[in-house]
């Protein structure tokens, strides 16, 4: 059943060219199949997803802004800036809305300058190395805090 919570998908840096990144690590799918693997997750979870991609980090802060009143809870894979664009922790911090990290990459068993998240503390949950399905777990870890359940 639908609760209708909105949810913003947000992709940073380089997702645009998912497709182009290294399968080994990304999977190979292109932004669009991605979205549309999210978009059924949602579906199945009864939530309403918006989605927005940015190579630009001031646009990225200004769509944080905007978020308030339109939005109810934010799934986030900022890419690089992941690891130390502090003015996006900032400004999704003014969002004021629960979020969740996602990637689909194990950042945490790579190189060690990526074990670093501008989100920890401030998102409520990070899914990282399980791919797509990540967003999955995302979106319940959001459903879950929007309607109280456990
Ligand atoms: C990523 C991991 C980041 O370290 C990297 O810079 C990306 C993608 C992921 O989804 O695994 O761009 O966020």
């Amino acid at each position: 059943m639908s609760n209708g919570h909105r949810i913003e998908v947000m992709h940073g840096v380089n997702f645009d060219v998912l497709d182009r990144r290294d399968p080994a690590l990304y999977g190979g799918l292109s932004l669009l199949e991605l979205e549309r693997r999210i978009e059924s997750f949602a579906q199945e979870l009864g939530l309403r997803v918006r989605f927005f991609q940015t190579n630009f980090e001031g646009e990225m802060v200004e769509r944080m802004h905007r978020l308030a009143g339109e939005a109810d809870a934010v799934l986030i894979n900022a890419g690089a800036w992941t690891h130390y664009a502090w003015a996006i922790r900032d400004a999704l911090e003014v969002a004021k809305l629960p979020s969740v990290e996602v990637h689909l990459s194990d950042v945490d068993g790579r190189e060690q300058w990526r074990r670093v998240s501008i989100f920890e503390g401030l998102c409520l949950a990070k899914f990282a190395g399980e791919g797509p399905e990540g967003y999955r777990l995302g979106l319940q870890a959001l459903s879950k805090a929007l309607t109280g359940t456990r």
